[in-house]
């Protein structure tokens, strides 16, 4: 056989590796590369709650409100870090529930995905999915939400810049950042 040998997810010590940040930051797209070079299963925390409410992130927002979205999201993101490990792209907010903070520490390896704002605003204005920002400056919603979001952020466990540039250098990052991690426990055994 040839090719780097799949994670095996049963190994003691396999955990999710969930990427928490602002929105923009290219979670999604970043997650799914990184899945595939792990050989993890690939799952978008956002998508989930779209499937299990039947209705889009846009269309929970504006019939049910964003306490209502904010329950869901709590209830698929247990759902998700009590199974077994995936890489998990979350939604910006998700970190916000306290339960999904603490779960997120004790089930998974978290990677903040730090970009410059003035990058991710000028990403996020080319599509309209993201209700927290219609109507509103994308720039100075997100620099708000950076104020109180970054303190939470910061709880990650692996902190990694990406600038405007490919998202497979954001890949090469992580896996480097997830190697340099996990290289201590590893060198104990020595
Ligand atoms: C949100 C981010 C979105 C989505 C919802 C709310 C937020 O996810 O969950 O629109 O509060 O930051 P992405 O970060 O994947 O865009």
């Amino acid at each position: 056989m040839s090719g780097p040998a799949p994670r095996d997810s049963s190994a003691p010590g396999a955990r999710t590796i969930a990427l928490v940040g602002l929105m923009g930051a290219g979670k999604s797209t970043v997650g799914r590369r990184l899945a595939a070079r792990l050989g993890l299963p690939f799952a978008d925390g956002d998508d989930v709650v779209e499937e299990a409410a039947g209705m889009s992130v846009s269309d929970i927002f504006a019939s049910l409100g964003e306490a209502a979205f904010r329950e869901g999201e709590a209830r698929v993101m247990r759902r998700l870090l009590e199974g077994p490990p995936i890489v998990l792209a979350t939604g910006g907010g998700a970190m916000i529930n306290a339960d999904t903070r603490a779960l997120l520490k004790t089930r998974a390896i978290t990677v903040w995905l730090r970009a410059d704002i003035r990058v991710i605003a000028s990403r996020v204005q080319r599509r309209d999915t993201r209700p927290l920002l219609r109507g509103k400056d994308a720039f100075q919603t997100l620099t708000a939400m950076a104020e109180v979001r970054y303190p939470l952020y910061a709880e990650a466990d692996i902190v990694v810049d990406v600038g405007g540039g490919a998202h497979s250098h954001a890949v090469d990052a992580i896996l480097a950042a997830l190697k340099a991690h996990q290289t201590p426990e590893k060198e104990t055994g020595r």
